[in-house]
């Protein structure tokens, strides 16, 4: 008899505050210069887009979005380590660009490192393109990284 292989039970949500501490725990594992506490329960005072994506009711990944003025800015987007390359990366970005529309965006702007290849790759098959540069604008070792300008248009 083979074993029945149990798909997983997704679902995407707002974040609340009382789910700060695990997302803390997560963006603490995946960055080294990681967003304080702070950070993330201002966003959510200020009612910037902040959701989650649950695999069987467990927090595997998060993302934060501002969007102002015909403007989106995708401010996070993490997925915890072990429940990396499942498409959960995507599909909570989807979901983002989905609100940013939603709330009259005619454009999504993003900033990453250009280390950060997984990203990059990410964001490139979302047809995001590199539209320029902050120079030094992250810390890292010994000083500071640049940062690309990736953005997308969000007609339709
Ligand atoms: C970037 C990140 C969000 C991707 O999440 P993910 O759930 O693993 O991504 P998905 O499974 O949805 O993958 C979608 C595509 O992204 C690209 N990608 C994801 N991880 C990759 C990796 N390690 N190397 C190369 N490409 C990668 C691939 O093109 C992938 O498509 P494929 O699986 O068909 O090849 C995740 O790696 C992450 O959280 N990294 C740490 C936090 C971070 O750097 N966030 C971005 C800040 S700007």
């Amino acid at each position: 008899m083979s074993a029945v292989l149990q798909q997983p039970d997704i679902r995407i949500c707002p974040m609340q505050l009382r789910d700060v501490e695990a997302v803390l725990e997560i963006e603490h594992a995946m960055y080294d210069y990681p967003w304080t506490e702070g950070i993330f329960k201002d966003c959510l005072r200020v009612g910037y887009c902040c959701w989650l994506l649950l695999e069987d009711e467990e927090i595997v990944a998060y993302s934060v979005l501002s969007a102002a003025a015909g403007e989106s800015h995708l401010l996070n987007l993490c997925v915890r380590k072990e429940s990396q390359r499942r498409g959960y990366g995507r599909q909570l970005m989807e979901h983002m660009l989905k609100l940013a529309k939603r709330h009259d965006a005619n454009v999504c702007l993003l900033e990453v490192r250009p280390s950060n290849i997984a990203a990059i790759d990410l964001y490139e098959k979302m047809d995001f393109v590199e539209v320029g540069m902050r120079p030094a604008y992250y810390p890292a070792k010994g000083g500071h990284e640049d940062a690309l300008i990736l953005a997308r248009e969000l007609t339709l």
